[in-house]
């Protein structure tokens, strides 16, 4: 009763900016009976924002946390705008989420100021950036602070109330109350860069990016490890794709400029937001996902450098088995490793897909009487004599260069053989070597470019 009376000058609200971040607080607004307007310059950006938003309020309703009349209410509490001037003109209070850049924010908060009512408050959604120097820019700083909130913004419970220099104890109270007729929990934060939770998230996630470019583990290993060991709900990686990586690399920035060294971006997150790997919300982060936003399985992230530790344990070998792939996508890698004589572990679903795929070299229990296995025998074309011959001539060659031999240097033998050779063997005679025992052993190569692939 307290909060709608301390909400009560508060009827309609502008969200600006209709990204990852603006799109959800113009959901949640809505959904708490503000008249609200959501403003993009990108019309492709308000038409995603318009879709995600009732595909969520559809999906609250199915899952019975949303009553199928109130999310009908919040759809017709919500206004679209490609204009500043339309969007802002009757706001009691505008809520920024455009990108995380000081200059955008800045220039913003200028036109806000301009055309915003008088009474209106003013909130930046800012990860780390200062209210302060934003507040300064409008004529009303007492009437500015921050307001926090986190991805994906209808699920997710807090919002960080950031006071800055001049923000006035009645705003404070205002947007308190906003935001728990919100649904949230709120803290109070004193400026800061990155106030509590950027702050600490960024190190993590720099963290398990610099492990990554290391090789201590891929990025699937590093996500579960610190789920199931460190009960983190989200793994690092799965949360900066969540994010967006261009989203952390600006925290980033900011923090180092601010805060020092220990927050310096690390390189293997600069390359991936060169190379457009964004996160989810364009398709590709660390992992890959589909037009529905569901990560690719297969996606194991960065292939750790294989190192011939006993007890050591890499990915495995999703970069050679592509290579000899016949165009399935890779097996998820996921399930529970086991370990091969040498010490290393392989996913078992890898060796399950090696085993299915119509192109495989094998070592039947490491005797000399490997046997050949035509494409048929796994569900493919049978191969013509000649591919049949020329694969039995191969085998001889194999065996001449040791790649087959008796257990006791199975392995040594098996490394003798490149990589590069099965492939040509398997594509040229559309022929498998199969094995049922052994791994190959071929040690993954360290590659920027497939980190995630
Ligand atoms: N992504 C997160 O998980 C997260 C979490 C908390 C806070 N934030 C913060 O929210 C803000 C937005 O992040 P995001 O992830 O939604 O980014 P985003 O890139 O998904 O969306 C930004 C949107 O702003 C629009 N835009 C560009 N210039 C604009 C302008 N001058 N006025 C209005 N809109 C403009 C863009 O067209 C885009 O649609 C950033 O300050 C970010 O730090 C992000």
């Amino acid at each position: 009763m307290a909060e709608a009376t301390a909400t009560a000058g508060i009827r309609t609200i502008a969200v600006l900016g209709a990204g990852t971040m603006g799109r959800g607080i113009a959901h949640v607004s809505a959904l708490a009976g503000f008249v609200t307007h959501l403003y993009d310059p990108e019309a492709a950006a308000l038409a995603k924002a318009v879709t995600a938003i009732d595909r969520n309020l559809a999906r609250g309703v199915e899952l019975k946390k949303v009553a199928a009349e109130a999310a009908e209410r919040a759809r017709a509490a919500l206004r679209m705008a490609a204009q500043l001037p339309a969007a802002v003109a009757a706001a009691d209070l505008v809520i920024e989420s455009a990108p995380e850049d000081i200059a955008v924010k800045v220039r913003l908060f200028q036109e806000v100021d301009r055309l915003a009512p008088e009474h209106a408050l003013l909130a930046s959604n800012t990860s780390a950036l200062s209210i302060t120097e934003m507040a300064a820019a409008t004529r009303r700083p007492e009437r500015f602070a921050g307001m926090h909130f986190f991805n994906p913004v209808h699920v997710m419970r807090l919002i960080e109330l950031v006071r800055g220099l001049a923000t006035s104890p009645a705003t404070l109270a205002t947007l308190h109350a906003v935001g728990r007729r919100m649904g949230k929990e709120i803290v109070l934060v004193n400026e800061a860069p990155g106030f509590v939770t950027s702050r600490i998230n960024a190190l993590i996630g720099n963290e398990a990016f610099r492990m990554l470019q290391e090789g201590v583990a891929s990025a699937a290993d590093i996500d579960k490890a610190l789920k199931l060991g460190l009960n983190h709900p989200m793994g690092p990686f799965e949360m900066v794709d969540l994010v967006g990586l261009d989203v952390r690399l600006s925290i980033l920035e900011f923090l180092h400029r601010t805060l020092g060294e220990a927050y310096r971006p690390n390189q293997l997150l600069v390359q991936h937001v060169r190379a457009g790997r964004l996160g989810r919300k364009v398709g590709r982060g660390v992992y890959a996902y589909d037009e529905r936003g569901e990560r690719i399985a297969g996606e194991p992230g960065r292939r750790p450098r294989a190192r011939k530790r006993p007890g050591y344990a890499p990915e495995g070998l999703s970069g050679m088995k592509r290579k000899v792939s016949t165009g399935q996508a890779p097996p998820s890698t996921a399930s529970a490793p086991t370990y091969s004589a040498a010490g290393w572990k392989q996913p078992k679903n890898q060796r399950a897909a090696r085993a299915a795929s119509p192109c495989r070299v094998s070592m039947r229990g490491g005797s000399p009487g490997s046997r050949v296995t035509s494409k048929e025998s796994s569900g493919a074309a049978s191969p013509s004599p000649t591919a049949l011959r020329y694969a039995s001539l191969r085998v001889q060659q194999l065996k001449k260069a040791r790649c087959f031999c008796g257990a006791g240097s199975r392995r040594s033998a098996t490394r003798s053989l490149s990589e590069k050779k099965r492939s040509a063997i398997c594509s040229k005679s559309g022929i498998g070597l199969r094995s049922s025992r052994s791994t190959p052993i071929s040690r993954p190569r360290r590659n920027p470019a497939s980190a995630s692939s």
